[in-house]
């Protein structure tokens, strides 16, 4: 037989999102006539906003012409949906289209980006983490088993808990890649531009890499809240940017998403190899020109109408919904009593559960008592322990039924 990838085995046995639909089918199939709010994964609810979906006919029918047709496009994005999304998402931030890399979403260009790096990095994310960052790094070999503390053995943990008000302190030793996202999953915490400062100077001292996952920067309506690290003085030299369309356009079945690399980001080369460093931007080319064919035509074409003037208020007046569903969860809970963070700024409505409630006994008994979907906030890791994410991705008329039924819920 041939041997694998023995780094898999040091995984839990199926992804988070995996595990909660397995358990939600279970429970629908002996339980056929209960009717479940799904407020669990994040996926988004609102239909394709109209200025989306007209790109995506008009690019269908081109298609259907000789003189439209397109086939294998650049690797690295169309330059019309790069350049939108310069003059759009980074004016004045000192981004170029070269820095620009289109792909089928955030979630592989981060599970992905990892394999830049030597297999020796030593990586820190935050605790609870979107499941991504660790486990795609453990596939790498740069964490081992996890122990009985449900920590991964080489990884380095950030505990966000409701003493440092879910922001995650500078780590005390050097590390290589640090894995920061903002506004947060799971805990809709946000951070202000003098914390991130913090981090980048961290980077520039230490010289880390900082991966910075904004999938979530539609959400932020604050003044003084960062929705992009470049507005970071020394970010374009110490970090990378992951963006998606899923959570701020309806992009989740669509799939866009997007990196940005500047040239300026740069890693040390072992041994030197007649190197001494070389930009992140080169590999990252040399990678997605190697493994991947690009995002299709169509959908570019759909991602580029997000960046008009009609798609972003389309697309604002959808994000507001999600703010407003996440609000009203935010709120029935502070009615409850109980203690919560995001929820502003942010899709994620992070409880902390009352003394005594584990999260994923609580998981069980919300789907068999008021039938709704949620996320044990220990499945993004042990310091998630004790709390648990709603999320504001509901339809309205879902969202006020899942309030009402947990104000009636005996926590
Ligand atoms: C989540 O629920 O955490 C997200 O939907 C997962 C994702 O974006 O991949």
């Amino acid at each position: 037989m041939t041997l694998i990838n023995s780094n898999y085995l040091n995984l839990p046995g199926s992804y988070l999102f995996s595990e909660i639909a397995r358990r939600v089918r279970d429970f629908s199939s002996a339980n056929p006539d209960k009717k479940l709010i799904r407020l669990g994964i994040g996926d988004v609810t609102s239909p394709l906003p109209p200025s989306v979906i007209s790109a995506l006919h008009k690019a269908v029918e081109e298609q259907a012409r000789a003189e439209g047709f397109r086939g294998y496009g650049p690797e690295q994005g169309y330059a019309f949906l790069r350049e939108a999304i310069v003059a759009d998402a980074y004016a004045g931030l000192g981004i170029l289209a070269d820095d620009i890399f289109v792909s089928d979403g955030a979630k592989c260009d981060i599970g992905n980006f990892q394999e830049l790096f030597d297999e020796s990095c030593v990586v820190a994310i935050s605790d609870p983490v979107y499941p991504v960052y660790a486990d795609s790094n453990v596939m790498a070999g740069r964490g081992q088993a996890m122990g009985a503390d449900g920590r991964f053995a080489g990884l380095v943990y950030l505990p966000c808990t409701a003493d440092n008000n879910f922001v995650p302190q500078l780590p005390k030793e050097r590390v290589d890649l640090i894995y920061l996202c903002y506004p947060n999953n799971p805990t809709g915490s946000v951070l202000t531009k003098a914390q991130l400062k913090a981090w980048v100077d961290y980077a520039k001292e230490n010289e880390s890499l900082i991966l910075f996952d904004a999938a979530y920067e539609a959400f932020v309506r604050e003044e003084g809240i960062v929705r992009s690290i470049y507005e970071i003085d020394g970010a374009h030299e110490v970090a990378v940017e992951f963006r998606s369309y899923s959570k701020s356009a309806g992009f989740t079945g669509l799939r866009c998403g997007f990196a940005v690399v500047p040239a300026t980001v740069r890693g040390r080369v072992r041994g030197g190899n007649g190197h001494k460093d070389v930009p992140l931007r080169d590999l990252w080319m040399r990678r997605q020109t190697t493994k991947y064919n690009g995002c299709p035509y169509i959908v570019q074409r759909a991602a580029e109408a997000v960046h008009s003037p009609q798609g972003k208020s389309e697309c604002r007046a959808i994000v507001d919904g999600y703010l407003r569903n996440a609000g009203l969860i935010r709120q029935a809970f502070l009615d409850l009593g109980l203690s919560v963070c995001g929820g502003v700024n942010a899709p994620y409505v992070w409880l902390r559960l009352p003394e005594g409630l584990d999260s994923w006994g609580f998981f069980d008994a919300l789907l068999k008592g008021p039938g709704i979907v949620g996320t044990p906030g220990a499945g993004f890791g042990p310091s998630g322990e004790g709390c648990f994410r709603l999320t504001g991705f509901g339809n309205p008329a879902d969202t006020t039924e899942a309030v009402s039924r947990l104000k009636k819920f005996q926590f």
